[in-house]
């Protein structure tokens, strides 16, 4: 199968296909992803927290996003790939926010951009997008604006909300990703957007859904959010392979005759 472009991704609105996305960082990860038949795969700038260990989403640089993006576009032969702008590379201005978007889409596989903004970010998005860089816009939580917004909190400025939706879909956002906003809003603003929403934490009515890898396969450490739904819980699974080998080179089980080389 081919790639997922751009209007194909907006097509499913209409069509009714719930669009299935999820975060991946390297190219095991997205090559299996890929295979599972998803149609968007995000290189979430949620890397500084899952893969690089910080305590919040501001350290990740431009060059990091860049270098796990070019592992993920290696991999993946069919889903629509996204690549987060790390903070600050989108609020520099206009001119600054394509020369940083432009290298993501030169230097990677992927296929288009995320930026967190509605409103207050529509001059960027459409600077973007007249440079031919699709752009998905994330409102809601902004985790990027985590000390402004005093922690990881649902947010339920109705008001605000649509109007940060509908600015971005009128400054030329194919998508609009919704953080942890009451499902019934959500709802609201799917309903009034013709492109389509993907949620997390925004329930059941949005267009698709997206969760950080890590938090679905249950290799999270600490704090998972109410909104995730674990599929998995490798964290156990890796341990017990990690102390069964511990225990077979501890006792001389492994290697075994299989894994040697008699001559
Ligand atoms: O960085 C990320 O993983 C994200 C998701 C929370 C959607 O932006
Ligand atoms: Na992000």
């Amino acid at each position: 199968a081919s790639r997922v472009t751009v209007p194909e991704f907006v097509s499913f609105k209409a069509s009714g296909r719930k669009i299935s996305m999820l975060t991946a960082y390297d190219y095991s990860m997205a090559a299996l992803l890929d295979g599972a038949g998803i149609e968007a795969i995000l290189v979430g700038d949620s890397m500084s927290m899952v893969v690089q260990g910080h305590d919040t989403t501001l350290p990740v640089t431009l060059d990091q996003m860049i270098y796990h993006a070019e592992m993920v576009g290696r991999a993946v032969q069919h889903a629509l790939v996204i690549v987060d702008m790390p903070f600050p590379t989108n609020l520099l201005g206009v001119h600054r926010a394509i020369e940083n978007a432009s290298r993501i889409i030169k230097e990677t596989r992927c296929q288009a951009v995320k930026l967190e903004g509605g409103a207050e970010q529509a001059d960027v998005i459409a600077g973007l997008v007249s440079a031919g860089i699709p752009v998905m816009a994330h409102v809601g939580l902004r985790p990027q604006s985590v000390h402004t917004m005093g922690g990881y909190k649902v947010q339920r400025d109705a008001e605000r909300l649509i109007h940060d939706a509908l600015s971005a879909q009128e400054a030329g956002a194919f998508s609009v990703l919704l953080e942890c906003i009451p499902a019934p809003l959500a709802a609201e603003i799917t309903s009034k957007l013709r492109v389509p929403t993907i949620g997390i934490g925004a329930g059941n009515q949005c267009d698709g859904q997206v969760l950080v890898l890590h938090d679905l396969l249950g290799l999270t450490h600490g704090y998972v959010p109410r909104f995730v739904k674990q599929y998995a819980h490798l964290q156990q699974t890796i341990a017990d392979a990690v102390v069964a080998y511990r225990e077979d080179v501890r006792s001389g089980q492994f290697p075994g005759p299989e894994q040697q080389f008699d001559k």
